[in-house]
């Protein structure tokens, strides 16, 4: 039962009626059996240092952040992990013993989880990845760090590409849409083909074989996927990335992964059945 001991976590963002994650981190803290909840804040533009200011003020217990307050909020809190360091970007705001506030980016690290999950390690594989806004930088940052062998960034515009391919330092370099074909792992960080059926690359690139991922969740089967598919690659969609991320925020804020299963299930009862 909600009582005056039980800690509020939150996300911040803007729109924010339609996140899925008060769902999934409910779900998560239940499976912990800690006394948290989990709630939505429509934060207006230009608010979200505001926003960690109350989360000091009101002691909340963690924040999810989300757009468009990720890079606002990297300038807010007092430290940076790693990743939101080099990313310039925030995704969860936690306590530190000292009453510092730590920004950190879990959302390459949940991609690469979701691979994982899903029975496909990153390390030493050939990766394309497609686009490079804050998504696909998120993800670009992460492969580099969990050890592939070469990272090749397409993108439609070309600075933005030079930009995140140097987040994967030596082993990540700009290519054509061509070096689909031999990447071991294709994947669309683009938001081409959410709901509008055109897709991110012509599928007569993928091949039989490969693993084709969509961060996409809504519709979880893509018609890019569908595509994959029907030339015989093994294909993840988004929402497994979404789940591991948030498991990996209740991690840093209770030290103990909640059940991916719990929260999986939570998912799938909440989001519409695909068209
Ligand atoms: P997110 O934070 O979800 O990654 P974003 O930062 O807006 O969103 O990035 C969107 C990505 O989709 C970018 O790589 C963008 O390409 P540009 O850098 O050229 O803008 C890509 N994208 C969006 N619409 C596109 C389109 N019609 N064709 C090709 N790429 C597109």
């Amino acid at each position: 039962m909600i009582g005056a001991a039980t800690r509020v976590a939150a996300v911040i963002g803007h729109p924010i009626q339609h996140s899925l994650s008060p769902v999934l981190h409910n779900a998560g803290f239940a499976s912990l059996g800690v006394d948290w909840v989990y709630t939505a804040f429509d934060v207006a533009p230009g608010q979200g240092a505001a926003a960690v200011a109350a989360m000091r003020t009101l002691g909340l217990g963690g924040l999810s952040v989300t757009m468009p307050h990720k890079q606002e909020i990297a300038r807010a809190v007092d430290v940076l992990d790693p990743a939101a360091r080099a990313l310039d970007s925030v995704n969860t705001v936690s306590w530190r013993d000292d009453g510092a506030l730590v920004g950190h980016s879990t959302d390459g690290a949940g991609f690469v989880a979701s691979l994982a999950a899903a029975g496909h390690g990153v390390t030493g594989t050939t990766v394309c990845v497609l686009g490079a806004g804050g998504a696909g930088r998120s993800i670009i940052d992460a492969l580099a760090r969990a050890g592939a062998a070469a990272i090749t960034v397409v993108n439609r515009t070309e600075a933005a590409a030079h930009a995140a391919a140097q987040l994967g330092g030596s082993i990540a370099s700009v290519g054509a849409v061509a070096a689909v074909t031999d990447a071991d792992i294709v994947v669309n960080t683009t938001s081409v083909g959410m709901g509008d059926g055109r897709l991110p690359c012509d599928p007569g690139l993928l091949r039989a074989g490969q693993v084709v991922v969509d961060i996409v969740y809504r519709p979880r089967f893509t018609p890019w996927l569908r595509a994959a598919q029907a030339v015989g690659a093994v294909t993840v969609d988004g929402l497994g990335m979404l789940i591991h991320q948030a498991a990996l925020q209740e991690q840093i804020w209770l030290g103990r992964l909640p059940d991916l299963a719990a929260m999986t299930a939570a998912a799938h009862a909440s989001l519409p059945p695909d068209p």
